[in-house]
């Protein structure tokens, strides 16, 4: 489907601007959690196609332009911030895309794809949405933890272990981390998230 020439080169184009970006972002798990999560995406299906390894890849992209990216100050609710951020990231990696010639089928798709990578809704979303949240427990929690301490960093592990579908949230529940207090918090953080979730019928439905 994806076998001409052209378009081989506008995927290839695509994906070596988008770790150019990525790789100049202050915010310093950014490239090995762009790759990390392209990593899980196959672990979770080998097959998952060049639209979603390149939603995998862009997913964050804004977080990585200074001028562009969404400020979590300009939102009262995470979930807004998180929903702007999604969208904007979509609208950076439209410009990419169009600028490598790549397909608009495919454009469409990877934009579908980011814009709801945050909540999932559908098989192919929530696969991206997946591996974008296990990969946080993965290599963005020691990092996400040195910046922003104990409080904000069980907020942000509850969410995302809420995020994860049933299957996954035992692969983050058994994380290991070097920092003891990394894995006192992980564990605290999952005692939490699965109380309020059967508090609230959650987990019953999963
Ligand atoms: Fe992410």
């Amino acid at each position: 489907m994806y076998g001409s020439a052209a378009t081989v080169d506008s995927i290839d184009c695509t994906k070596g601007k988008i770790r150019a970006v990525v790789n100049r972002s202050l915010v310093p798990e950014d490239p090995r959690h762009a790759e990390n999560t392209v990593e899980w995406l196959l672990k979770l299906d080998p097959d998952a196609d060049e639209a979603l390894q390149i939603a995998a890849l862009g997913h964050d992209i804004d977080r990585a332009i200074e001028a562009r990216k969404v400020q979590r100050a300009d939102f009262g609710d995470y979930d807004a911030f998180k929903a702007a951020h999604a969208r904007n990231s979509a609208i950076i990696l439209k410009e990419i895309m169009d600028t490598c010639g790549l397909a608009p089928g495919m454009q469409e798709e990877v934009y579908r794809l980011v814009c709801n990578h945050e909540v999932g809704g559908d098989p192919r979303t929530d696969l991206l949405k997946d591996a974008d949240a296990i990969s946080y427990f993965d290599v963005n929690l020691p990092l996400y933890y040195e910046r922003n301490g104990w409080e904000e960093t069980l907020r942000r592990c509850e969410w995302g272990y809420r995020r994860l579908s049933a299957r996954m949230r035992p692969v983050a529940a058994n994380m290991s981390y070097d920092q003891p207090e990394l894995n006192a918090l992980l564990e605290r953080a999952v005692g939490e998230a699965s109380a309020s979730a059967l508090n609230d019928g959650v987990l019953k439905r999963d």
